[in-house]
């Protein structure tokens, strides 16, 4: 079975309680339980890791090298603001697939900038907890998986 990390950056692991207008009631624990479902059904096996620190972001893609088929990232804000995250991600050509609850292009300004998107397959937000299983769709595609 292909593996895939569904990696999250800072402030995820608040959710439920951050900002619910914003990202909704679904928790990550909601979130790992909704996503390892789907990975079984597209014969994807799905590991999670959240951190709040860019280094620890980074040392995470760097691992997933020679552990995973591809990664699917929340980067949080780092997303607009990490070259070193940027970096990291074509440093070890593994598939990316960005992801985002809510629809950053349709917020701020200093959020429609991502440092991620250039060095991703693809990018997909606004959906809330559904745009990680989207992102898991868009894997075992890339991944040539029956979908
Ligand atoms: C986010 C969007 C980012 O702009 C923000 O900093 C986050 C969450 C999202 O999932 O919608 O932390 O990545």
């Amino acid at each position: 079975m292909s593996s895939v990390l569904i990696l999250n950056g800072p402030n995820l692991n608040l959710l439920g309680t951050r900002q619910p207008e914003v990202y909704g009631a679904v928790t990550m624990a909601d979130i790992e339980s909704l996503c390892s479902a789907h990975g079984q059904s597209l014969g994807l096996t799905v590991s999670f890791q959240q951190s709040n620190h860019e280094g620890a972001l980074i040392d995470a893609v760097h691992a997933a090298k020679s552990v995973h088929s591809a990664i699917i990232l929340n980067a949080g804000a780092y997303t607009h603001s990490s070259v070193a995250l940027m970096d990291a991600i074509s440093s070890v050509e593994l598939p990316v697939v960005e992801v985002h609850l809510s629809n950053i292009h349709a917020r701020e300004a200093f959020r429609h900038k991502s440092y991620i998107a250039p060095v991703a397959i693809g990018q997909i937000c606004g959906f809330g907890a559904r745009s990680y299983t989207l992102a898991l769709d868009a894997v075992a595609g890339h991944l040539g998986l029956a979908q």
